[in-house]
C-alpha cells in the first residue's frame, strides 16, 4: 500500500530500450501538456552528468519528466578511436539514473539507432558546417557529424522542452545550439558547467583510462587554463596568444606523459581564433595523456 512518504521517485524509474517505444512515450507527455527534459550521455555515469539531471530536473519542475538517454553511438567515433574499449556498465548507471530521479533511462542499442546500417540502409546525416571547423572538429574530422546525427534522432524520440549539455564539450555545445536553431527544433538547450574533482581534472568517462602514474599528470591540462587565466587577469593590456600558447606548450610539456593535440584561444560565440587574449577570450585544449586523449576549456 502506498502512503504519503513512500512515493520515493527513483521506485518509478522506467528504462526503454525501443526507439519507437521512447516515441509514443513522448508523444503522450506532449499530449499531457507534461514538461520534458533530455539528458544525452555515452553512460558510464559520473558526477558530471549526474549534474545535469539535476539541472534538468530544476528546468521541469517536480511534475516534469527527466530523461537520460545512454548510447555508445558509434558514428562518432573515428576507426582509429576508443569505440570498443568506451566503458560501458549498464547496471551501475540504472542505479545512478534510479538514485538521482531520472524518470526514464533511454538505453537503445545499434539496432534501434542505426537500423539495417550494416545493410547501408541508413544513409541520413545531420551536418553543421561552420562550427565545426576547427578545435575538435579539426582533429577529429568526422566527429561532429555523428553527434549531430544522433543529438537530433534524441531530440526527435525524447521530444524534450529542454535538453542539457556539459561546458566541459564547449564545442560539442555551441554546434549543437547551432543545429537547434538552424533546424528550428522546438526544445530549449542549457549548458551547465564542468563537473570537476578537487585538484582541479573535468570529469570525464576516458579518466577511466588513465594509469596511476598518469592520473596526477592529467590535472595539467586545468593548470594551464589557470596560468593563462592569472596572465590575462594580472595585466590590463591584451596578451598576444601565440605568446601565451608558447608559454602553456611550455608548462604542458613538464609532464612526461603529456603531449598537446591543440590549443587554441578563441572568441566564444564564432569559436574563430584570436590574435590576443583579454578576459572573456575562450581557451580550449586537447591533450593526450599517454593513450588517453582528454580535453578541457575555459573562459580567461
Ligand atoms: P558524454 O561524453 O557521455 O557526455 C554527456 C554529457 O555530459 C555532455 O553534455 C557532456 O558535456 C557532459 N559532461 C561530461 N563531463 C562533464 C563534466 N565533468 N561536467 C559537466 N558535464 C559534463 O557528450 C557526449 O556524451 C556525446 O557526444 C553525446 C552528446 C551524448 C552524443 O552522443
Amino acid at each position: 500500500m502506498q502512503t504519503p512518504h513512500t512515493p520515493a521517485k527513483h521506485t518509478r524509474m522506467r528504462t526503454v530500450h525501443s526507439a519507437a517505444a521512447m516515441q509514443r512515450l513522448a508523444r503522450a507527455w506532449r499530449r499531457k501538456g507534461v514538461r520534458v527534459g533530455l539528458v544525452p550521455t555515452m553512460g558510464f555515469l559520473h558526477d558530471g552528468h549526474l549534474s545535469l539531471v539535476r539541472r534538468a530536473r530544476k528546468a521541469v519542475g517536480p511534475r516534469g519528466v527527466v530523461v537520460l538517454s545512454l548510447y555508445v553511438n558509434p558514428a562518432q567515433f573515428a576507426a582509429a578511436e576508443d569505440f570498443s574499449l568506451y566503458p560501458r556498465d549498464l547496471p551501475r548507471d540504472t542505479r545512478l539514473c534510479r538514485d538521482a530521479g531520472v524518470d526514464v533511462l533511454f538505453a537503445p542499442d545499434d539496432a534501434q539507432m542505426y537500423p539495417a546500417a550494416a545493410g547501408g540502409a541508413f544513409s541520413t546525416f545531420v551536418e553543421e558546417t561552420a562550427l565545426t571547423q576547427t578545435l575538435e572538429g579539426r582533429s577529429r574530422p568526422t566527429h561532429f557529424r555523428g553527434v549531430t546525427t544522433i543529438v537530433a534522432k534524441l531530440l526527435n524520440l525524447v521530444l524534450p522542452d529542454v535538453a542539457v549539455f556539459g561546458a566541459k564539450d564547449f564545442q560539442q555545445a555551441a554546434v549543437i545550439r547551432r543545429m537547434v536553431r538552424d533546424l528550428n527544433f522546438p526544445a530549449t538547450l542549457v549548458v551547465a558547467p564542468t563537473v570537476r574533482e578537487r585538484v582541479g581534472l573535468a570529469l570525464s568517462s576516458r579518466n577511466r583510462y588513465l594509469t596511476s602514474v598518469e592520473r596526477p599528470q592529467a590535472t595539467i591540462l586545468w593548470r594551464a587554463i589557470g596560468h593563462a587565466r592569472a596572465r590575462v587577469r594580472a595585466t590590463k593590456r591584451a596578451v598576444s596568444s601565440k605568446r601565451l600558447k608558447q608559454e602553456l606548450h611550455a608548462l604542458i610539456a613538464t609532464q612526461p606523459a603529456a603531449r598537446v593535440d591543440y590549443l587554441e584561444f578563441f572568441e566564444a560565440d564564432t569559436l574563430s581564433p584570436t590574435a590576443t587574449v583579454g578576459r572573456g577570450t575562450h581557451l580550449a585544449l586537447a591533450v593526450f595523456i599517454g593513450k588517453t586523449r582528454l580535453i578541457d576549456n575555459g573562459r580567461m
